[in-house]
């Protein structure tokens, strides 16, 4: 199957390198020439997704993928065209801006030869697929083409695994001849026992809004249970081991930290709510998960004051994460972000570290100084503060980090020790829920 992918940002460059790896014939195409020169000449990925760069030159050098500016050229070669382009919140009312949608639309109506089906892979508001399809229409009135939703259930830092033996694969389609492309598209899939779920194409669009909305809230919920565990004098990660002991809820999504962040959760449940509003729907549940999750890490500040004797006013902290998460150099979003900022206007100095994400940090933060591994922000600090579950910050020689700390202070926002373990070194221990 001949495939083209617009967009090579973590969805797009992900979907089309595995779509190439299960057998397909794959041009991912972006209009950034910088970009499609590292892919094509030199091997050199724009994006930190673990395992992806050897994936992208094993599927060039077995010449099933490559890259391209040409839209035109690789959709009119296409059978199937994946529209894999950001869909941003707008910063006043976290509506999801389409822009980036329609351009590709309008470029690629006007490159389709022959019957083609456009999907949309990006997470797009419901009815966007109407709304594309008018586009198309509009450029090309004589187009042979349907289009169709295809959401993208892809983890970062696990988005390669996510797509090969992921959960479920969601097609809404409404025509038949894209029905069976759309099927020859994901037989590798199936064969390797995912299952592929054919539903009506507005369904497909409800189905991701709605599964990053519950994953959202099931956090919420959690972190939400973790302060009230420190209130009562239970133990959060015990109550969520034994909840996730029930299959209805699942163990999966439990683990209570600062808060969720991400280009996804956040933007998608603000989208979510958006889209209510608009059909005058109070989704009442999902706002609440929205403010309790922006409120979250900015209290989480506070928490860190509270192991400083209340004031972080002249005080350095040393800061081990910046990424929203481990196994990522996405910043977007990201709790430690909003919570350093948050540090820093109570007074505090901040030293940081982390792995992948000091470069994208740097265009988010100022006056923070960057380490150059996870003892050297330790040293002269008041405190040790983990933001974010890189496995490094979890095997730390912890005698190391209380002979370089001023105070022997550590403040684990993610649970990545037991208790026991801390205090039996000499340090002060607070986390979440505990
Ligand atoms: C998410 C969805 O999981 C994925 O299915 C969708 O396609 C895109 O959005 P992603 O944003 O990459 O994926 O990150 P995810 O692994 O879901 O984590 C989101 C946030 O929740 C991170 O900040 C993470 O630290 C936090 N998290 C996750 C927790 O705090 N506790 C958990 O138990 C799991």
């Amino acid at each position: 199957m001949k495939i083209a992918v617009v967009g090579t940002g973590y969805v797009g460059l992900v979907s089309g390198t595995c779509f190439a790896s299960i057998g397909h014939e794959v041009v991912c195409i972006d209009n950034n020439k910088d970009k499609i020169d590292n892919l094509n000449n030199r091997g050199v990925i724009p994006i930190y997704e673990p395992g992806l760069e050897d994936l992208v030159k094993q599927n060039v050098a077995e010449g099933r993928l490559e890259f391209t500016t040409d839209l035109k050229a690789a959709v009119a070669a296409s059978d199937v065209v994946f529209i894999a382009v950001g869909t941003p919140p707008r910063p006043d009312n976290g509506q999801a801006d389409l822009k980036y949608v329609y351009q590709v639309a309008e470029e690629i109506g006007e490159a389709i030869d022959g019957f083609t089906v456009v999907v949309d892979k990006s997470t797009v508001p419901i009815g966007t697929a109407e709304e594309v399809t008018a586009i198309i229409e509009k450029v090309n009135p004589e187009a042979d083409f349907a289009v169709v939703s295809n959401p993208e259930f892809l983890r970062e830092g696990f988005a390669i695994d996510d797509f090969l033996n992921g959960d479920r694969v969601v097609v809404g389609v409404e025509n038949s001849q894209a029905e069976e492309l759309m099927k020859e598209v994901y037989i590798p899939l199936e064969k390797r026992g995912v299952q592929v779920l054919m539903t009506r194409v507005k369904t497909a669009e409800m189905i991701k809004y709605a599964s990053n909305t519950f994953l959202a809230t099931k956090l919420g919920f959690i972190n939400e249970i973790a302060d009230l565990c420190e209130k009562v004098g239970a133990d959060v990660d015990q109550v969520a081991h034994a909840m996730g002991m029930d299959t209805r809820i699942g163990a999966k999504f439990l683990q209570a930290g600062p808060g969720f962040g991400g280009s996804c959760f956040p933007k998608d449940t603000m989208a979510l709510e958006y889209i209510a509003k608009e059909n005058g729907c109070d989704l009442s549940i999902v706002k609440a998960t929205i403010d309790s999750n922006v409120n979250r890490k900015l209290r989480m500040a506070e928490k860190v004051a509270e192991a400083l004797d209340g004031s972080l006013e002249g005080k350095t902290i040393g800061v081990l994460g910046l990424a929203f998460k481990g196994n990522t150099d996405d910043t977007r979003e990201s709790p430690a972000i909003a919570i350093i900022k948050e540090m820093q206007k109570m007074g505090a100095s901040i030293k940081a570290y982390d792995p992948a994400a000091i470069e994208e940090a740097k265009h988010e933060l100022t006056d923070v100084k960057y380490g150059s591994d996870e003892y050297s922000v330790c040293d002269n600090a008041d405190a040790l503060v983990i933001l974010t579950e890189w496995t490094q910050f979890a095997v730390l020689d912890l005698e190391l980090v209380k002979a370089k700390l001023n105070n022997p202070i550590l403040v684990d926002l993610r649970n990545l020790y037991s208790v026991a373990e801390v205090t039996t070194k000499g340090l002060k221990y607070y986390s979440i829920g505990r």
